[in-house]
């Protein structure tokens, strides 16, 4: 057993969590550069917690800016072992409506302008991502937000696309009926691979803003619109957010589904 440390990754809207003991803002450094802020620690409900606003406190940085490698290095530094991702999101399901919250289980990654992994020079690596996130941690994130009365779809395809511009009618589309996403967002790919490769267990909270520009009746996504569902989004974030210590404990077990033992037959560079 070992000491749980619940590392929350906050989207738009998401800039820091309430009640936490001991809270205090860490600047960590990584060889991968600065992360996209200092990381707030403390402790809620007996359990460790530490918080990273992925476009840094005021939102300073775009979804193809934000340093993914300095992110999650940081959090692994100070000992993050579950790590929590919650973004914004378009839908492409009807039933998947403005407000709801989908723990997603899969992604597409589209993006094409940002570093992808923490091999390559001097060390080469090839993880398993076919099951990118945790089944445990998601299972928590699905309970927390049930609990929390949250309207919240278990499992959804995540499209992870450059920006920063939305999609055009076309692709849309595309993505929607041949691909068969059910949300589309700008910031769950690299971080969600880089997780693995880092051995930590990821879920992915994906809090929907809009029916992105496929919806016959919803016209054109537009950040106004956005914006408000947002400001709501986030408030039942924090909730959710609050109950995970609760759920998930002060001390875990190794991973039953290996993410923490992700690079074990991974590594192909011999030894110095
Ligand atoms: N984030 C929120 N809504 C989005 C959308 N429609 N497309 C991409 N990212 C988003």
């Amino acid at each position: 057993m070992r000491d749980t440390m619940i590392g929350v990754i906050g989207g738009s809207g998401l800039y820091e969590i309430d009640g936490l003991e001991n809270a205090e803002w860490t600047r960590v450094e990584t060889p991968w550069g600065e992360p996209s802020d200092a990381v707030l620690t403390g402790i809620l409900d007996g359990v460790k917690m530490a918080f990273l606003p992925r476009h840094g406190r005021g939102h300073r940085l775009s979804p193809t800016t934000v340093p993914y490698r300095a992110n999650i290095d940081a959090l692994k530094r100070i000992g993050v072992t579950d790590v929590i991702s919650v973004s914004a999101c378009g839908s492409f399901r009807e039933e998947m409506a403005p407000g709801d919250f989908v723990i997603v289980d899969q992604f597409i990654d589209r993006t094409f302008a940002r570093e992808k992994s923490f091999f390559g020079t001097g060390c080469v690596a090839h993880i398993s991502v076919a099951l990118p996130t945790c089944p445990r941690l998601s299972a928590a994130c699905l309970t927390a937000a049930k609990d929390q009365g949250i309207t919240v779809h278990d499992g959804g395809t995540y499209l992870a696309m450059e920006g920063p511009q939305f999609s055009t009618l076309a692709e849309s589309k595309m993505y929607r009926e041949s691909w068969g996403a059910d949300v589309i967002g700008m910031t769950n790919m690299p971080e969600a691979k880089l997780a693995r490769e880092a051995e930590l267990c990821y879920a992915s909270v994906a809090m929907i803003t809009d029916y992105d520009s496929w919806h016959p009746d919803h016209g054109e996504v537009d950040v106004t619109q956005i914006i408000q569902t947002l400001m709501g989004n986030a408030t039942k974030a924090r909730g959710l957010v609050a109950r995970l210590p609760v759920l998930l404990g002060a001390q875990r077990d190794d991973c039953e589904h290996g993410c923490d033992k992700a690079l074990e037959y991974a590594i192909l560079t011999a030894p110095d």
